[in-house]
């Protein structure tokens, strides 16, 4: 079995400069790690609500062939909040279901759910995934959408993923 590497960017301004412990990432690779069989190698960064070292960081993991990269964080109405228009700006194609689904599922846990402008899209062979920065919300998105990631990753040849059964299964159709 391959193993495989998935990009975590955590996007806060007080986690970057150490003033505040990042959970949100680790909440990302538990959620994996619980369901992925392959090994996993994890390329993580934590980084200030930035424009230009966001879409700098994003454009490296896709050359550097990650099939899936999620970001927490930067996805709300504030003015530091960017993550969506960048991930817009470096993908060539937008997976608006993503986006629908976590805002129509978190909405059962938080009414402020719809204040999360949270996408996602393709950039060559990666999918980009937009995750609110509250560590609650990671599983809470992720349950919506992630029976449809191995089959997505599939399609665009990213490196093929074995997943555990567990609560929802991963989905490839026959
Ligand atoms: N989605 C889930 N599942 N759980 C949450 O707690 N918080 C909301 C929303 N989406 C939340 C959620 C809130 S309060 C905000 S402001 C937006 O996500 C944006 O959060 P972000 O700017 O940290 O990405």
């Amino acid at each position: 079995m391959d193993t495989i590497t998935i990009g975590i960017i955590t996007l806060s301004d007080r986690a970057s400069r150490g003033k505040y412990e990042d959970l949100s990432g680790p909440e990302i690779k538990t959620y994996f790690s619980d369901r992925i069989r392959n090994p996993i190698e994890w390329h993580y960064e934590v980084i200030p609500d930035d424009k230009a070292q966001l879409r700098s960081l994003l454009i490296a993991m896709c050359e550097q062939k990650i099939g899936l990269i999620c970001t927490t964080g930067g996805t709300g109405p504030a003015p530091r909040d960017i993550t969506p228009e960048v991930t817009e700006h470096v993908c060539e194609k937008m997976l608006p279901g993503f986006g629908e689904e976590m805002r129509r599922i978190s909405l059962n846990a938080v009414p402020t759910a719809i204040l999360s402008r949270q996408t996602a899209g393709i950039r060559d062979k990666s999918l980009i995934i937009n995750l609110p920065g509250k560590p609650r919300a990671i599983a809470e998105c992720l349950d919506g959408v992630y029976p449809a990631i191995p089959y997505c990753l599939d399609l665009i040849g990213a490196p093929y993923m074995e997943f555990k059964e567990k609560g929802k299964n991963a989905f490839r159709p026959g």
